[in-house]
C-alpha cells in the first residue's frame, strides 16, 4: 500500500523535521513519506535539511507574497503534490479557516508545552517557555495536536512531560523540550496519523 504523501512547513531552523526524516531514514515512518518541505523565509534552515536528504522544496517567502497570495500559492503546492498530511514544524504562518478547512483532520502541529496550558495566540518560541518559568510550574512538556480553527485548540495526538528545573532559563528549558519530547513524540505521532489515514488501527 503507498505511503501518505506528507508535506512539512517550516520557517526556521527545522530540527523536528530533521527528526521526522531521521525516523524516515530509519524506517520508523513506513506509512508516510516525505515529499515536500515548505517555507515561507528563503532563509530557513530547514530548506538545506530537505535538500540533504532529496526531498523537494517550495519557498513562498513573507516578503514576496502577501498572507493571501503566500497561502494560496502553498496550497497549490499541496495540492500540485497530491499532499495527504500536512505537518507543521516551526511554521510562523497563522493558517485561515479555509485552509484549516480543506485539510480538516490532515494538519497536524507540534507545540512547546503540554497543552491546553500555555497555547493560544501569541504563545510560540521562546515566549511559552518563558511563560512556563513565570508562572512556576514544574512540569513541562510538548504537545502534538490536529489543527483547527482555534489556536492550539484541536485535538491532541500525543502529550510527553519534561521536567522543570531550577536555574532553567527559556533557552536551555527550550532545547530540554525539543530533546527530550518533541524530537520523539513527532515522528511516532506522524506515523500513528497516517496510519490511521490509511485505514489501520494504531
Ligand atoms: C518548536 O519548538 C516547535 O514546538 C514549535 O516551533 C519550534 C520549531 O523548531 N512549534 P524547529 O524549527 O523544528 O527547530
Amino acid at each position: 500500500m503507498s505511503a501518505v504523501r506528507i508535506a512539512v512547513l517550516c520557517s526556521g531552523g527545522g530540527t523536528n523535521l530533521q527528526a521526522i526524516l531521521d525516523a524516515a531514514r530509519a524506517g520508523n515512518l513506513p506509512h508516510g513519506q516525505v515529499v515536500l518541505v515548505v517555507a515561507d523565509s528563503r532563509e530557513a534552515y530547514a530548506l538545506e535539511r530537505a535538500k540533504n536528504f532529496n526531498v523537494e522544496t517550495a519557498v513562498f517567502d513573507k516578503r514576496d507574497y502577501p498572507r493571501a497570495e503566500r497561502e494560496a500559492a502553498i496550497l497549490a503546492a499541496l495540492k500540485g503534490h497530491e499532499i495527504g498530511l500536512v505537518v507543521l514544524a516551526g511554521f510562523m504562518t497563522v493558517l485561515s479557516p479555509a485552509f484549516v478547512k480543506e485539510y480538516e483532520g490532515r494538519i497536524v502541529n507540534i507545540h512547546p508545552a503540554l497543552l491546553p496550558s500555555f497555547g493560544g495566540v501569541g504563545m510560540y518560541g521562546l515566549h511559552v517557555h518563558e511563560a512556563v518559568l513565570a508562572r512556576g510550574v514544574k512540569v513541562t512538556g510538548a504537545t502534538v495536536h490536529y489543527v483547527t480553527e482555534e489556536c492550539d485548540g484541536g485535538p491532541i495526538i500525543a502529550q510527553k512531560a519534561v521536567e522543570v528545573r531550577e536555574g532553567d532559563t527559556p533557552e536551555v528549558l527550550q532545547q530540554r523540550v525539543m530533546r527530550e519530547a518533541e524530537w520523539i513524540i513527532y515522528p511516532q505521532a506522524i506515523e500513528n496519523v497516517c496510519k490511521k489515514l490509511k485505514g489501520e488501527r494504531i
